[in-house]
């Protein structure tokens, strides 16, 4: 085992703590988090043993589809030396009305975390209120906790550093802008959401993220003028069609046409600029392939990351 990872997840003590929000964890937890995440990835890319959860087994609950993170979360399971487990939506009892306290119980006795993808904030709260073990959120309609993690980890290495660091979020107020929002605050960067007026982050998130982000001496902002990109070290843009929106696509497209990163945005923004997404992409909505491929894109870079910050959190919050 890598001295690195013994040392910063001696640092840590999470053990049986869920991952529900980033808001949920003070600065000094969210940074320990990313120093193992790193220690961990460096442990993979020199194929060092580091099987911190042998003879362990995570749940995966995806109730909406997914590529990274179902990936990512079983692979990582399994680089942990832990038994993954893929349940689908229509393969559990969840579906078709067994209550989310009795599932919570009975999980509970035969693995050691759940990890769940879902609609409500409310059902992964509650799973973890019910059950014994810690729940880790794979999104919800509000957050998107782990997809931060990992972002935090790429600006770190893309920029140099995350203290005032300055990102601009820009196009759907949505569950990525959330996370971003408060993993920006965790961290002491200056984020700026740009949406439209109709297309805002949730004023309650946004609100409590700035009361953190005085801890830190990040900013969290909200404006609708593009022109915040201008100076911007990173632009980051998400889907405008979340999942579960799917019948307002044409009309979200619309609204938020103005919002699209393309070259031209990118020019604006500055030489400087890294451009994120935490993907999947929708090219010609909210960014373009020209981007996405383009010297600036940290994207892939950025889904990498995915593994190794979820790493962390298991290795960190599983018993
Ligand atoms: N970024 C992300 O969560 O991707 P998936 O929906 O493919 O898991
Ligand atoms: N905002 C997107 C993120 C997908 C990873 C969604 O919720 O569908």
């Amino acid at each position: 085992m890598p001295e690195t990872v013994k040392r910063h997840l001696s640092e840590l003590d999470l053990t049986g703590r869920s991952f529900l929000t980033i808001h949920d964890y003070s600065p000094a937890e969210v940074v320990s988090l990313l120093d193992l995440a790193v220690a961990l990835k460096d442990a993979q890319k020199r194929r060092a043993a580091h099987a911190v959860l042998e003879g362990r087994a995570v749940a995966m609950i995806f109730m909406k589809t997914s590529t990274r993170t179902r990936m990512s979360f079983e692979v990582g399971i399994e680089q942990l030396g832990a038994q993954p487990m893929f349940l689908n939506a229509n393969d559990i009892q969840l579906r078709v009305g067994e209550t989310i306290k009795d599932t919570a119980n009975v999980m509970s006795r035969y693995v050691d975390a759940i990890m769940i993808r879902t609609f409500a904030q409310q059902d992964v709260e509650d799973l973890a209120r019910y059950g014994q073990i810690p729940v880790i959120n794979g999104l919800t309609d509000t957050h998107h906790p782990c997809q931060g993690m990992a972002d935090a980890m790429t600006i770190r290495e893309h920029v140099g550093k995350l203290d005032g660091a300055r990102l601009v979020y820009i196009g759907d107020g949505n569950n990525v802008a959330h996370s971003l929002a408060e993993v920006g605050a965790k961290t002491g960067m200056q984020v700026v959401i740009c949406t439209p007026e109709d297309y805002k982050p949730d004023a309650a998130i946004v609100a409590r993220a700035q009361e953190d982000a005085q801890a830190t001496g990040g900013t969290v902002e909200l404006t609708s003028d593009v022109a915040a990109v201008e100076g911007a070290d990173v632009i980051y843009t998400d889907t405008f069609t979340s999942m579960g929106q799917e019948a307002e696509h044409d009309v979200r497209v619309a609204a938020l046409a103005a919002y699209q990163v393309n070259m031209d945005l990118v020019r604006r923004a500055g030489p400087q600029v890294k451009v994120m997404h935490c993907l999947p992409a929708h090219w010609g909505e909210e960014i373009t392939e020209e981007v996405l491929y383009s010297p600036h894109s940290v994207v892939f870079d950025q889904a990498e990351n995915r593994l190794h910050a979820q790493k962390a959190i298991m290795a960190a919050v599983i018993a």
